[in-house]
């Protein structure tokens, strides 16, 4: 079969058009697609790499459906693309006029295929660009077209991909605050299966735009077909799962949720579907896992490489009660155990309305004189004196009704203009309009003038506690009111950008509620995500499994919060706490005055041993060995290095049953032919070690065998380091 790209070249070039299978390879994958001139391009195999296409026809695996299929001509599946043409008549019928090859010089090999609609001037770019490194394919779209008037997209997705039927099942994410990233696993039975989002301005509550179908039977960790998938975009979103009893193909459907958002395009005006980043792997959710893993550090969270501060904020230590005194004394504490920047949350501003509590100051981002007289400046100076770096705790999208900002501007708020809008957070709380290029600017500002005035902060919590409940912009034309949430997003993803064209190297972490936020639309802007307001470790052995599906440990943030714990009033010894959090990037969340002289040793241990295994967490490979969801008293994980000469090895038991019948522990991803040095870190007493403490066992005996570890308590956990020999 000819081949018409041989090779990635930095050169851009055109085919000829005659039926041609454009063969999209990373690693491990091939994605192929078929189009020709004046033809629609074909989807017609998408897993594991081929050798030679014809093996995918002889064996019938192709599938040959439309890649982008539109509403209103010889469509009966599902549709990507539906609009009104400016003269009523609803139908696209798009084929192939070009097709274009490219590296792009960011990392990764681009497809463009151009098409047109054969009627009307209607134009859309397809996109795909593959990561060989980490099979990884992204796809998006870009609408346009010179019709004499405004055309409107009533359905605009960003991706189609059909996929051969099997027995198929579902994994992804939903929850809440507190409970954010529970995983759910369901067979696809015929009918449709939705992920879907319309809360605005937190779309990571409820669910995840995130998903892992298993493609033979119940997904399995380590072996087994699954593909995986996630669409960064920060607003609405609705990935839909259709399985026609007919037809014996699941059409996976991913993009922008089109309720209540049509979007009226006017002539010559771009529009840019947000990207749908796609997976395969051969060896099960694990390998989708690593791969998305390994994208998301090496091409797409800003300073994914880097390695993260162990912080301590100051949020469950002391909430709203502020003062110079009492930050002081955790930086302090803070520093006698080993930390390294400080995070200073809310309750630090408002001079006219003190923050005391949640109904008042938003918008309001000057000191509060009464509980900090010497200002940011001699914040960071105590910080600096500790050896800490300095971060600080903005929510700058809100505004609460009792602030000078509300006062001034009462319009810069998402309301209607004829009713009384409804309220957030302390019965005062508004969103707003991030539609308005002034409240961009205010927004833009809010970082701005910290910055300006303070330029050695170094980091930024940007939290965001409020759904978009008054889907109503002053701004907006009342005619274009359907483009709120579109028009929302761009505002916020302009702003960010801004942001970051000025100060790169600021570290921002992503929060809303908690993890209300976790996409990854925002990680070419934020550095991590605060997972969930629930610190409970027991609770956080689900949530940070949830996430750890999709997102990597570098943006994991895991905080050691009090004991008893403030959510759940669970007492967890101060190891367990620990461990748990140390699978993701550690952190403190509590005033380390509370802990004991013994807690406070452990803590100091445990921040040290943190940071020498840090790079093994931060940028190692997951493996996810006993889940939460199992029923079995204990949780394990571990993280290698990609080279598989060092390994972090986690056991947690959640509670005691019977310790005489357990079963070995069989560790993952290690290399069969090597020996590796056990050594047990993070011990309660590191005079009194397990007794596999110094031996030398083979990757293939940990693998196939496992190792005997006996953990009596409740709430007990073991953390081995695992060193090639
Ligand atoms: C949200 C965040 C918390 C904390 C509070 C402050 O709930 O998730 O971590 O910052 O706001 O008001």
């Amino acid at each position: 079969m000819k081949r018409l790209f041989l090779a990635a070249i930095a050169l851009l070039c055109v085919a000829q058009l005659s039926a041609e299978n454009y063969e999209i390879t990373t690693k491990n994958t091939t994605l192929l697609l078929r189009a020709s001139e004046g033809r629609r391009v074909e989807f017609v195999y998408y897993g594991p790499k081929v050798n030679k296409i014809d093996e995918v026809f002889n064996t019938s695996s192709q599938i040959g459906w439309n890649a982008y299929p539109c509403f209103g001509t010889n469509c009966t599946c599902e549709h990507a693309l539906a609009v009104t043409h400016a003269n009523g008549d609803v139908s696209l019928e798009l084929v192939t006029y070009e097709v274009k090859q490219y590296t792009d010089p960011d990392g990764g090999r681009v497809w463009e295929f151009l098409l047109k609609d054969k009627v009307f001037p209607f134009y859309v770019k397809q996109f795909y660009k593959a990561y060989d490194d980490c099979d990884i394919i992204k796809t998006w779209t870009e609408l346009s077209h010179t019709e004499k008037k405004d055309v409107m997209l009533n359905k605009f997705a960003s991706a189609y991909i059909p996929v051969k039927s099997g027995d198929i099942y579902l994994n992804y994410l939903a929850g809440g605050w507190g409970a954010e990233a529970q995983l759910f696993e369901e067979r696809l039975l015929p009918g449709r299966k939705t992920i879907g989002n319309h809360d605005g301005a937190r779309t990571s509550f409820g669910g995840n735009p995130s998903f892992m179908i298993s493609l033979d039977g119940p997904a399995k960790e380590n072996e087994g077909n699954v593909l995986g998938g996630t669409l960064s975009y920060t607003g609405n979103y609705d990935l839909s799962f259709v399985k026609n009893g007919n037809a014996n193909h699941l059409e996976i459907v991913a993009g922008i949720n089109p309720e209540l958002s049509q979007y009226y395009l006017q002539p010559k005006e771009v529009f840019t579907t947000p990207e749908f980043i796609f997976t395969y792997s051969t060896e099960g959710k694990g390998g989708i896992s690593r791969n998305l893993h390994r994208w998301a550090r090496n091409y797409h969270i800003i300073g994914g490489k880097e390695p993260r501060d162990i912080l301590l904020n100051s949020w469950e230590g002391v909430y709203f009660r502020v003062n110079q005194e009492g930050m002081n004394q955790m930086m302090q504490g803070f520093a006698e155990i080993g930390g390294e920047l400080f995070v200073m949350d809310d309750g630090w501003f408002g001079d006219k309305y003190p923050r005391d509590n949640g109904e008042s100051s938003l918008g309001d981002w000057v000191v509060c004189e009464k509980k900090l007289p010497e200002g940011i400046g001699a914040l960071i100076d105590e910080a600096e004196r500790n050896n800490l770096k300095f971060g600080i705790w903005i929510e700058p999208e809100m505004t609460n009704t009792k602030s000078e900002l509300y006062e001034k501007h009462p319009d810069w708020v998402l309301r209607q203009p004829d009713r009384e809008p409804s309220k957030g957070r302390g019965g005062t709380q508004l969103v707003l309009d991030m539609c308005n290029p002034k409240v961009q600017d205010h927004v833009f500002n809010v970082v701005d003038n910290l910055m300006q005035e303070n330029p050695r902060i170094y980091y930024m919590k940007w939290d965001a506690n409020m759904s978009i409940s008054n889907a109503s912009s002053l701004y907006l034309p009342k005619d274009r009111q359907s483009h709120l949430y579109i028009e929302y997003h761009r505002g916020l993803m302009d702003v960010c950008k801004r942001i970051r064209e000025k100060y790169p190297k600021l570290v921002i972490q992503l929060c809303a509620s908690g993890g209300g936020r976790l996409n990854y639309g925002y990680f070419p802007y934020f550095n991590e995500c605060w997972s969930s307001d629930n610190t409970d470790a027991v609770q956080r052995l689900y949530i940070q499994h949830g996430m750890s599906h999709f997102y990597p440990a570098n943006i994991m943030a895991a905080h050691v919060s009090a004991s008893p714990n403030h959510q759940t009033g669970r007492v967890v010894p101060i190891k367990f706490r620990f461990d748990v959090a140390m699978t993701g990037r550690l952190g403190m969340e509590m005033k380390p005055s509370a802990l004991s002289a013994k807690e406070k040793e452990f803590a100091k241990r445990a921040i040290e041993t943190y940071k020498s295994i840090r790079p093994v967490i931060q940028q190692g490979d997951l493996y996810r060995l006993v889940s939460p969801y199992e029923k079995k008293p204990y949780v394990s994980l571990m993280y290698n290095t990609p080279e598989k000469d060092r390994a972090v090895f986690f056991l947690f038991r959640r509670h005691y049953i019977n310790d005489e019948w357990e079963e070995p522990r069989k560790m993952a991803g290690l290399d069969p032919e090597r020996n590796y040095l056990i050594r047990e870190i993070n011990a309660e007493n590191p005079e009194k070690k397990l007794a596999i403490e110094g031996k030398v066992v083979s990757g293939r005996f940990l693998m196939e065998n496992g190792i005997r570890l006996s953990l009596g308590k409740d709430l007990s956990s073991v953390v081995l380091e695992l060193i090639a020999q």
